[in-house]
């Protein structure tokens, strides 16, 4: 069975202020101590997995520019060493466009690094700053042909739907940015998550986001733009060249088997005839105390129910445009796809034009991707 490997750096220079990933800000950071954690829960997990045939593995955070390129080579030689690696894998590093960082593209891509995803956010200065940025315009600019450069495969992150942004406004910094992209871009609608900055601004009214009908005219537009340059969208907040989708990601969408290792990570993997959802501490000095006692900082870990491997396969399915195959899907969790959704919330919401059913997917509409948090809870069984 195949497998994705994701591996979680939680160390970043600074927080930024609408961030909720496991991401902290350290002093001095004990890379060679992280280092050996990271291999030795690499090999803990290859153990009881096997020699799957691994198709990617990303290198999440956090901010995983700041590994020391040694640390990320020698995991993907151990990756490369537990499981067999398909011919193509995909080896994606997310980054930071600060000029630290991108002085070690070079050494990153030594180290087979084959795909970088760049987090620049947004193309103004006065935008970077306000959402806490510590790089400029002009920087990730220079970080972009930089990784053009030197990486086979490139992606970089924006977010709209920023306080007062306008359509227009937006029209004409996504043409910016679609100048500038390769084979994948993600465009994210700014969300406001629990216990950020952001939260307690948007809280007390100093933070205002556009109204819904705004974003949605702002998602549309995202839309026409990229696809204007072959960019299609094939998930709700990511765009690609066809062929150029970001295969790890797919394997989320698509609920493979993925492993998860480090402080937070998330899996899902299939052991012993189960599919197992694993945890690991978030705390990243607890998570390397407990890997360094018990080989693991695994906190939680539990089978999946076959109704629940259900509702988590469409959750994840329905974002993607080419929606859920059903022989798949029942292949993988047990059930039926017309068994897992209600059918009168699904014949309404094809009435509607948000879904459609053909003989063989399931899949949401382009008007019904866009308000898909409201239809899941209704549609899931
Ligand atoms: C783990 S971060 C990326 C890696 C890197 N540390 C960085 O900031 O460039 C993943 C991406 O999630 C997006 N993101 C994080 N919080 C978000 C939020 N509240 N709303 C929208 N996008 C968000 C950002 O685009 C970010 O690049
Ligand atoms: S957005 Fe990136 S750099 Fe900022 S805190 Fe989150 S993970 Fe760190």
């Amino acid at each position: 069975m195949n497998l994705a490997l994701y591996i979680h750096w939680p160390f970043c220079l600074s927080k930024c202020p609408y961030c909720d990933f496991n991401s902290h800000v350290r002093d001095r950071i004990d890379q060679a101590g992280f280092a050996r954690a990271l291999l030795a829960e690499l090999a803990w997990e290859a153990a009881r997995l096997g020699t799957r045939r691994l198709t990617s593995i990303f290198f999440g955070g956090g901010t995983p520019s700041l590994m020391a390129p040694e640390t990320v080579a020698s995991l993907i030689e151990a990756a490369r060493r537990h499981f067999a690696p398909a011919d193509d894998i995909e080896i994606t590093l997310e980054a930071n466009p600060t000029s630290v960082e991108f002085a070690r593209f070079a050494l990153l891509r030594e180290a087979g690094v084959n795909r970088l995803s760049l987090g620049v956010q947004a193309l103004d200065d006065a935008s970077l700053a306000a959402l806490g940025r510590r790089h400029s315009a002009a920087e990730a600019v220079a970080a972009l042909e930089v990784a053009r450069s030197v990486f086979p495969r490139l992606s970089f992150d924006l977010i709209y739907a920023r306080p007062e942004q306008t359509i227009a406004a937006w029209r004409a910094e996504l043409r910016t940015a679609l100048a500038l992209a390769a084979d994948h871009l993600s465009l994210y609608q700014l969300t406001i998550e629990p216990g950020t900055g952001f939260e307690a601004l948007h809280r007390s009214g100093a933070l205002v986001l556009p109204d819904e009908e705004t974003a949605a005219a702002l998602y549309d537009a995202t839309g026409q733009e990229a696809g204007r340059v072959g960019l299609h969208g094939y998930e709700i907040s990511n765009y690609a060249v066809p062929g150029g989708e970001g295969r790890h990601n797919l394997a989320y969408w698509q609920y493979a088997d993925y492993a998860g290792i480090g402080p937070g990570a998330h899996g899902r993997v299939s052991v012993g005839g189960e599919l197992l959802a694993t945890r690991r501490h978030r705390a990243p000095e607890i998570w390397a105390e407990r890997v360094a006692r018990d080989g693991h900082g695994i906190t939680h870990e539990e089978a999946v129910p076959v109704l629940e491997r259900a509702r988590e396969a469409l959750i994840m399915g329905l974002r993607l445009a080419v929606g859920v195959d059903a022989a798949y899907f029942a292949a993988r969790t047990g059930v039926a796809l017309d068994e897992a959704v209600d059918a009168e919330i699904l014949a309404a919401s094809v009435e509607a034009g948000y879904v459609r059913r053909t003989a063989t997917h399931l899949m949401a509409t382009e008007s019904g991707r866009r308000r898909l948090d409201a239809l899941l809870p209704r549609l899931v069984k």
